[in-house]
């Protein structure tokens, strides 16, 4: 995982893995079930990184053996909130190394012609400022759907939000920070900039249509 210059809240998680797995992703004559296992797959292993800093406790164990210390995580309980529709093909992926985390879910699209997010669902679990988020949308595009995201999970009472996605924007990242400048974003790829639509360039096309097959 790396940082770059001019964005300092941003993370690439450079894993060889991750970036192979994108290129596939990228490609347009990728099918829809191999999309979707992809997604999961990077979402897994983004995850992976994402979660190192997790703070840990010590707890007794009772190996077949004699009784010693081992190490739990510890701290605040984890929650995934993924952006609908495209985030919630990160979900599993993730849930399957933390089966303990909550799920929200965040109903978010991108009006066609002013880019601009509408909302339609929110729904997290009551103790908000007892957990750490993961916010989850493949795409970080203008930024508009990931910054609407966070501040209606802080005004559900969240402190501590992380946004994790696969390809950004520098818009959408610039945009994240200057609205949150404390969340931090995890992807596998910075790309070059937007198109007159809206859309990341190289990108992957439009996400959700790429999921679930409605392109
Ligand atoms: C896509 C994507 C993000 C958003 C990113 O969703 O999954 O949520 O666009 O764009 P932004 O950074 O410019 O806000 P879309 O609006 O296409 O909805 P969908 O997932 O339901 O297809
Ligand atoms: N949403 C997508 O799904 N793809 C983009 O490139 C931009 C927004």
């Amino acid at each position: 995982m790396h940082t770059t210059p001019g964005f300092p809240t941003l993370r690439i998680v450079s894993h060889p893995l991750v970036q192979h797995k994108l290129s596939i992703l990228r490609d347009s004559e990728t099918p829809t079930k191999i999309f979707k296992e992809l997604v999961d797959e990077i979402a897994m292993l983004m995850a992976y990184e994402a979660t190192s800093d997790l703070p840990l406790e010590d707890a007794a164990v009772s190996t077949p053996l004699e009784r010693t210390i081992g190490r739990r995580v510890s701290g605040k309980k984890l929650t995934l909130v993924p952006i609908l529709r495209a985030g919630l093909g990160m979900v599993e992926g993730i849930y399957r190394l933390v089966p303990g985390a909550r799920v929200g879910h965040i109903g978010l699209y991108r009006d066609h012609d002013t880019l601009e997010p509408v909302d339609y669902y929110f729904k997290v679990p009551g103790d908000a400022p007892e957990r750490d988020f993961f916010v989850l949308d493949p795409m970080l595009a203008t930024g508009g759907s990931a910054a609407a995201a966070v501040a209606s999970l802080k005004r559900a009472g969240a402190t501590r939000i992380r946004f994790m996605c696969l390809v950004a924007a520098p818009e959408g990242v610039r945009r994240l920070a200057s609205e949150h400048p404390d969340v931090i974003v995890y992807c596998a790829a910075l790309d070059r900039e937007l198109n007159e639509h809206g859309y990341i360039l190289p990108g992957l096309g439009d996400a959700g249509d790429r999921l679930f097959g409605t392109r």
